[in-house]
């Protein structure tokens, strides 16, 4: 918080009240792509950080700096720009409409903003969200509970960045606690934070980055929400159900026996896209069985078959992070391994033996510059801890 300090006062000067929040990264070890149809999703926040220095602006003006990204955005609370394709300030710009919609926003912020790891797939824009959204909140005096920090969160990728996501991101980095793990239930809201139980072997994370950066609204990540839910509306149509508009719709609203009676009769990739929701929803339930207790092993193995089905039945993915998959999927002392999100850049995720770190370092070094030589200088390795959820400190 240091540097970010210094930042601040170099831009904004001294004599101001600054506050900090810490905003985690966030992992979903189990409960794959399926947030937005619905289902069942588990989620645990890093000790790496979105962290913000802020002050309030009672002119009403929103001054931010990115301490990685060129440009500030600077604009009047009462004239939000809009969308910029591609600016990191979207999220501030629509964290503002989102409160906008039912409280009065008077008050703006200076702020200075930065985040430590690679930018892809640890969800680093719902967690530049919140930050946001709690330092707006706290700067106009609005009290918000945290299942309503998610929501207004959410609206922000679905209404102004056009993501047709689910609640995982923002449900894993605003509820997140240390040592915990998040089980969340995407249709009805309601959640578990399931506390590591003490005869659980020690484990860390393991985040391998590809050296790949892109938006997910510019992959296939869209498409495939849609296919799923096509896939839902050619299970209602076999049973008779009266069917809702597309946009409605969701895997969820199929029960698990219609599925499995009319499973052989779903053409091609929409059997795919059902069979990856119905099993990624089992996986997660038995994975917070092995989790209560306190089997990392039989939750990790849980984590490679959800990797699996991701790249098999869901086919997200790209050959970069399929490639890291393998590779951890081969070297002793991980217990499971997956993309972090969606796969379609970013990094893959192990949970691992802390003992075997070394190895896991060596094993990524061999195999993976090789096999892509175009990400020699710019992928990376890194170990985290589990640490806790969105907060002003
Ligand atoms: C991204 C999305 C999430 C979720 C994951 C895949 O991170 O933002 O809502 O769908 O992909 O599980």
């Amino acid at each position: 918080m240091q540097l970010l300090k210094a930042k601040f006062i170099n831009i904004f000067g001294k004599g101001h009240e600054v506050k900090y929040v810490k905003s985690p990264l966030r992992i979903c070890p189990l409960g794959a792509h399926v947030d937005h149809q619905n289902g069942l999703v588990t989620g645990m926040t890093l000790d790496a950080s979105i962290d913000m220095a802020y002050s309030k602006n009672d002119d009403g003006y929103v001054r931010v700096q990115s301490l990685e990204f060129p440009d500030e955005d600077y604009f009047h609370i009462k004239n939000v720009p809009d969308l910029l394709p591609g600016f990191w300030g979207n999220y501030l710009r629509g964290a503002i409409l989102s409160l906008k919609r039912n409280f009065k926003i008077t008050n703006g912020i200076n702020a200075v903003i930065r985040g430590k790891h690679p930018i892809g797939g640890l969800s680093s824009s719902a967690a530049v969200t919140t930050a946001y959204l709690l330092a707006l909140c706290d700067v106009n005096g609005i009290n918000i509970s945290k299942t309503d920090l998610i929501q207004y969160n959410h609206w922000v990728e679905t209404n102004f960045i056009g993501l047709n996501n689910g609640i995982l991101d923002q449900s894993a980095n605003i509820l997140g606690e240390d040592e915990h793990l998040m089980f969340m239930d995407c249709k009805t809201g309601e959640y578990e934070l399931i506390k590591r139980p003490d005869n659980m072997e020690d484990f860390e994370i393991v985040v391998v980055f590809s050296g790949l950066t892109k938006m997910l609204i510019s992959t296939d990540y869209n498409n495939r929400v849609d296919e799923c839910k096509v896939a839902a509306w050619i299970i209602q149509e076999y049973n008779n159900e009266k069917r809702k508009v597309l946009k409605d719709t969701r895997l969820r609203d199929v029960s698990t026996e219609t599925y499995y009676k009319y499973k052989n009769l779903i053409p091609g990739k929409f059997a795919k896209r059902a069979e990856h929701f119905f099993t990624e929803n089992q996986r997660v339930l038995e994975g917070i069985k092995a989790w209560k207790k306190g089997d990392i092993q039989h939750f990790g193995r849980l984590m490679f078959e959800s990797g699996e089905s991701s790249i098999v039945n869901y086919e997200s993915g790209c050959p970069e992070l399929i490639t890291i998959y393998n590779i951890l999927k081969d070297t002793p002392g991980v217990y499971g391994a997956r993309f972090s999100g969606a796969g379609y850049r970013g990094c893959c995720i192990g949970i691992i033996d802390p003992k075997y770190k070394e190895e896991i370092v060596q094993s990524v070094e061999k195999r993976y510059p090789a096999k892509h030589p175009e990400y020699k200088d710019s992928y990376q390795v890194y170990f985290s801890k589990t640490n806790g959820g969105a907060k002003i400190l």
